[in-house]
């Protein structure tokens, strides 16, 4: 069934409170429920309908008198008092049987939660819908040490456990975890005085790995303070880091839960990179107690509401603690590897969508990345002080709600008297804009003119004008700025825009930033995409610029045969050997674009892309830059040693990530000799993957693949990184079979999201090996797909978007993998989850 935004009705009662009392039992939890319900005077239709969902209901009362309510598989209905009424129930579940990791489940003998979007009708019958709020109290019995709720600890002895939390809440935001854990904790004063408890729970033996989450938590605690003015609001807040969880985090009132992947650090077992996702997913998930928890969404279509927020917020955050200019380049890449994808195929949809199946399927790259760029044009065309100045306003006036986009809207509007309905667009039209360039210089006046056009997208033909913020410099002959950064707002299909008196014809730096999410057209010549390499003052467009030429000069590479480009070559040789740059941003501007996103780009172009000749021609150019370098690795990779102790810092980890880019460098002309003492030398994880992704790379790295095995095997984070790392490396004709071989190993739980995701993932983003001529990688994933399908419908269906780019291949990969969706799609019972995505995939 299809639900639509339009249909949109309020609940027809109220929940003034709600209390729970559990009692745990692995396969036999009893969960008693008293709800204090009155009519919405909002509301006209008056149906008692409550979700529940593989519910056993023991009993029912209204105002203590036993009633027996209709129940279907989806919920109950009930006849019931036409004022106020206390609605009581004693339903019966099995956590330790619920594999699907929604609702009340068990990981490792924990009990743990997880109830957004809609995992709260799993646990007892309520409500279920973001709109309906109640202040929740709950008592948990259970022999557990730990017993943890929302709130604030109001009582706990020996086998129980009382929370309170007096801030109302949706349902979704509800918590409960009990198991035999650990708290690291430390305290946070609040600005206006609060002293709150910290505490960060983990399994007994993962105690060595919590100061660094807590360190994060701390910096953005008060980073939301001082940027957002924002402050806490309880005496405590908990997080706990559980193994078995389909997603990475989750803001819980109160009592964050965090896929441990997602929380647990440490230099030994733990890359740069996982320090620096870690730090973003704590930040993001504690801003969520201002955006998502105090003013939450009024329907599931709202989901950018707080999450496209929420990601724009710690964005911030990361540039504020780390390099701003390396942020926006590491989030435009994973824009163009995810969001373009999904926004350019058959799984386009709204940032709002309008319509939906199942709205697990709809945590998407678009919703929450694109919905962060449509937050950053609108800071860019309100400016900073407005975006500020409507924030304020927004908390004022919106907290303790269950709010839309159009209360979001209006709050800008009213701060800035400016109409926004053109905006609205980036909100309600699926699609990625493209953006054409056209230049006249006429001896003093330079004339750029613009022109957008989004093609059209599943149910959206057309697509009208948006309003695009596109920040623009000129550049003189020396690279001198012969007009700073200004934002240019295109509104119509085409516009011109004019900047007179130039002393001479500028080079144009277009889309600075990355202004907005668009796929700029512009065919400029190499010799000018080289300069803007060389002398932009914009971090970004300078590294777009080196983007562009290694684009360009690996497709005609890939497709004509060329050989590298010399510009391009040289380009990157002067950028890794001028110290005055920032590491990290080096090694930024020495990465090739991913082989999935050239093909990509072929595609628009009207080429179908040969997975295999994308491959080699990635591979000829990485030899012909080690070339060109050979002579300044060695001093390269001796200059970006850290002697100090680790530390997962910005300094430190650029300084790593450029020796890594050495390293595999140097790796491809010494056949791996200096890799193998790289890896024996290393002290921590970031070298030691680094070291071994080189080693196979050059097709050595055996012993220390099984030496890395016996080092880490009881190291559930690290394990996962040595099955992928196997996947990732594999050569294109041995993908499938490297994935397949991993998937018979003893230590594949494939149970485990992550492990599942580790070589299923890698396998999908293997993209020569799995668009393999052979179609073993897209049969290896459909067989896997199904067997995961019955037990875990929400991580299976997230990987069907290795799937979503289907359209762009030749006739023959196309054939194979049609074959294998619709395979999947006639497996009896398959979940509604997979039921959609592959219809849309199918259909589109
Ligand atoms: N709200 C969580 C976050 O953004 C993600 C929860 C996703 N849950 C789901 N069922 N898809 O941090
Ligand atoms: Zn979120």
């Amino acid at each position: 069934t299809t639900i639509y935004l339009k249909d949109y009705a309020p609940f027809g009662y109220l929940v003034d409170e709600i209390s729970l009392t559990f009692d745990l039992a692995p396969n036999a939890t009893r969960v008693h429920s008293r709800i204090a319900f009155r009519p919405n005077p909002d509301a006209t239709d008056r149906t008692f309908f409550l979700h529940g969902e593989q519910l056993s209901l023991i009993s029912a009362r209204i105002d203590d008198q036993p009633v027996e309510p209709e129940v279907t598989e989806k919920g109950l209905t009930c006849k019931v008092p036409d004022g106020p009424f206390t609605w009581e129930t004693e339903v019966e579940i099995d956590p330790s049987g619920n594999t699907a990791l929604e609702g009340l489940y068990m990981s490792n003998g924990m009990y743990c939660t997880q109830c957004e979007a809609e995992g709260f009708r799993k646990i007892t019958y309520y409500p279920d819908r973001p709109d309906v709020m109640g202040v929740f109290s709950v008592r948990i019995n259970g022999d557990l040490p730990v017993l943890l709720s929302n709130g604030n600890p109001v009582d706990s002895g020996e086998g129980f456990a009382e929370w309170h939390d007096p801030w109302p809440k949706p349902a979704y935001l509800f918590a409960l975890v009990a198991g035999d854990l650990v708290a690291h904790s430390d305290r946070f004063t609040t600005v206006s005085g609060r002293d709150v408890a910290l505490n960060l729970y983990v399994r007994p033996g993962d105690e060595g790995k919590c100061a660094f989450g807590m360190e994060a938590l701390k910096k953005s605690m008060k980073w939301d303070e001082d940027v957002y003015g924002r402050e806490y609001d309880l005496d405590v807040f908990n997080i706990v880091a559980v193994d078995d969880f389909n997603m990475g985090a989750m803001e819980n009132k109160g009592l964050n839960i965090f896929n441990s992947s997602a929380v647990l650090a440490s230099p030994e077992t733990s890359t740069d990179a996982n320090f620096e996702r870690i730090e973003a997913i704590i930040a993001h998930e504690y801003f969520h107690n201002w955006t998502g928890n105090r003013i939450t969404c009024r329907d599931w279509f709202q989901l950018c509401l707080k999450e496209g927020l929420t990601v724009f917020r710690d964005a911030q955050f990361t540039a504020d603690m780390r390099s701003a200019a390396v942020k926006r380049i590491e989030d435009v890449i994973d824009l163009r590897a995810r969001q373009f994808p999904e926004d350019n195929g058959p799984l386009a949809h709204p940032v709002r969508p309008e319509s939906f199946q199942e709205i697990n399927n709809f945590y998407t790259a678009t919703v929450y990345e694109k919905g962060a760029e449509v937050i950053g044009i609108l800071k860019r065309l309100v400016g900073d002080r407005a975006y500020a100045e409507a924030l304020d306003l927004y908390f004022a006036r919106h907290d303790g709600q269950a709010c839309t986009i159009e209360d979001w809207l209006a709050v800008f509007e009213e701060v800035t008297g400016r109409d926004l309905s053109q905006f609205k667009r980036w909100y309600s039209d699926a699609g990625t804009p493209r953006v054409s360039v056209q230049e006249d210089w006429d001896g003093s006046t330079y004339t750029l003119t613009l022109s957008q056009q989004t093609p059209p997208t599943p149910g959206q033909p057309d697509k009208p004008p948006r309003v695009i913020p596109v920040a623009v410099g000129l550049l003189g002959p020396n690279g001198d700025e012969l007009r700073p950064t200004e934002m240019l707002e295109l509104t119509e299909a085409r516009q011109s825009f004019r900047f007179d008196g130039l002393p001479s014809k500028p080079v144009p730096s277009i889309l600075r930033e990355f202004s907005a999410p668009v796929i700029l057209d512009r065919d400029s010549p190499t010799s000018e995409r080289a300069f803007l390499l060389a002398h932009d003052t914009d971090p970004f467009n300078r590294w777009e610029a080196g983007r562009s030429l290694a684009r360009d000069t690996v497709l005609a590479m890939a497709v004509d045969g060329a050989a590298p480009n010399a510009s391009y070559l040289d380009g990157i040789h002067a950028v890794l050997r001028d110290d005055t740059l920032d590491p990290a941003y080096r090694a930024l501007m020495a990465g090739l674009p991913g082989q999935s996103e050239l093909a990509g780009t072929l595609h628009e172009r009207g080429i179908t892309p040969d997975p295999m000749a994308i491959y080699q021609a990635c591979e000829d150019l990485r030899q012909a830059l080690a070339e060109t370098c050979r002579d300044m690795l060695p001093r390269l990779h001796a200059d970006t040693r850290v002697d100090a102790p680790y530390a997962p810092d910005a300094e430190q980890s650029g300084k790593r990530a450029l020796a890594g880019t050495a390293l595999a460098l140097i790796t491809r002309l010494d056949g791996g000799e200096l890799a193998a003492e790289e890896y024996a030398a290393a002290d921590n994880m970031t070298l030691q993957l680094t070291a071994l992704a080189a080693l196979l790379h050059a097709g050595k790295g055996e012993t220390q693949l099984s030496q890395f095995h016996d080092q880490w095997r009881d190291d559930r984070l690290v394990m996962d990184k040595w099955f992928g790392l196997q996947v990732s490396m594999a050569k294109p004709d041995r993908a499938a079979q490297v994935a397949q071989a991993l998937t018979q190993h003893a230590d594949f739980n494939w149970k485990n999201p992550n492990r599942f995701r580790a070589v299923m993932g890698a396998l999908a983003t293997n993209h020569a090996g799995f668009h393999h001529a052979s179609g073993a990688a897209y049969a290896l994933l459909a067989d896997w797909l199904i067997r995961l399908d019955p037990v875990n419908p929400q991580t299976t269906a997230r990987m069907f978007t290795a799937f979503q780019t289907w359209r762009r291949y030749d006739a023959d990969r196309q054939a194979l993998i049609a074959a294998q969706l619709d395979r999947i799609a006639a497996t009896p019972d398959l979940s509604p989850d997979s039921t959609e995505m592959i219809a849309r995939i199918r259909g589109g």
